[in-house]
């Protein structure tokens, strides 16, 4: 069985869209924390919120409460740097996935380059593995990057599916997908354990599901778009539903 990590960050960008200025203890709809809860009560095997450096939807005290609400597991995504490290190392999340930071971005768009930052990129490693949490690499489906992640000892990798969720419906979807497929089974051969995200819709997740090897899909946008209409209870039923049918 697949396993559905439930990304919450878009919950946080609405509610600050009208309240970021808002102090603590002020208003918080719609709260993050609140939906994560609901989530897992409708089949969310983990939660996972992206602590960016410029806090612009997902805050400190979020994760903090998070930390102490989520019953399953909490994925905290953060960059590789020196600041979000001893925060993570703090904070004690079950896991962590190291994700690259550009600020002009909207959200995570390329994978991690593991061999640019190779050395900061081990160092995170090491720092997770002293505090007993497990480093997940957001990486592209690229040969060099998985064998590289396994090298430095990344337990896990989490493929970016986002060049396939863009080429999805024009002629290059066939290619990406197989990258993915190809990224996968490297991946495992290595011994790495296999994620994979951003992009995942109802409609791709068909294709996306069988990919080799998958242990984890983090989804975010979908889902809470999903939600909108349906609720987030139906939204997390109706992915699971269509991630192993
Ligand atoms: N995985 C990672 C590492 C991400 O940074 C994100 C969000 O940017 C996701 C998964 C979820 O992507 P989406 O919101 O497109 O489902």
């Amino acid at each position: 069985m697949i396993l559905l990590g439930v990304n919450i960050d878009h919950c946080a960008t609405l509610r600050q869209a009208r309240y970021k200025d808002v102090g603590e203890g002020g208003a918080v709809e719609p709260d993050p924390v609140a939906l994560a809860e609901r989530a897992e009560r409708a089949g969310a095997d983990g939660i996972t919120a992206h602590l960016r450096e410029d806090r612009r939807h997902i805050q400190e005290r979020d994760v903090r409460r998070l930390r102490d609400s989520v019953s399953t597991r909490l994925n905290l995504e953060i960059a590789c740097t020196r600041a979000m490290i001893d925060f993570a190392v703090g904070l004690r999340p079950h896991s962590v996935c190291v994700v690259p930071e550009n600020r002009t971005e909207v959200t995570t768009e390329g994978g991690l380059d593991v061999v640019a930052g190779r050395d900061r990129v081990k160092a995170c490693i090491k720092a997770m593995a002293a505090a007993g949490i497990e480093t997940s690499l957001f990486i592209d489906p690229d040969e060099a990057q998985i064998e590289l992640s396994a090298k430095l000892g990344a337990p896990t990798v989490e493929l970016h599916t986002g060049a396939y969720a863009n080429a999805y419906g024009t002629p290059r979807r066939s290619a990406e997908f197989q990258r993915l497929r190809l990224g996968a089974a490297r991946a495992h051969d290595l011994g790495l354990r296999v994620n994979a995200g951003h992009g995942i819709n109802y409609v791709n997740i068909a294709e996306v599901r069988t990919v080799p090897h998958l242990h984890e899909l983090n989804i975010g946008h979908s889902i809470l778009s999903r939600a909108l209409f349906s609720g987030i209870e139906e939204a997390v039923r109706e992915m699971k539903a269509r991630m192993n049918p």
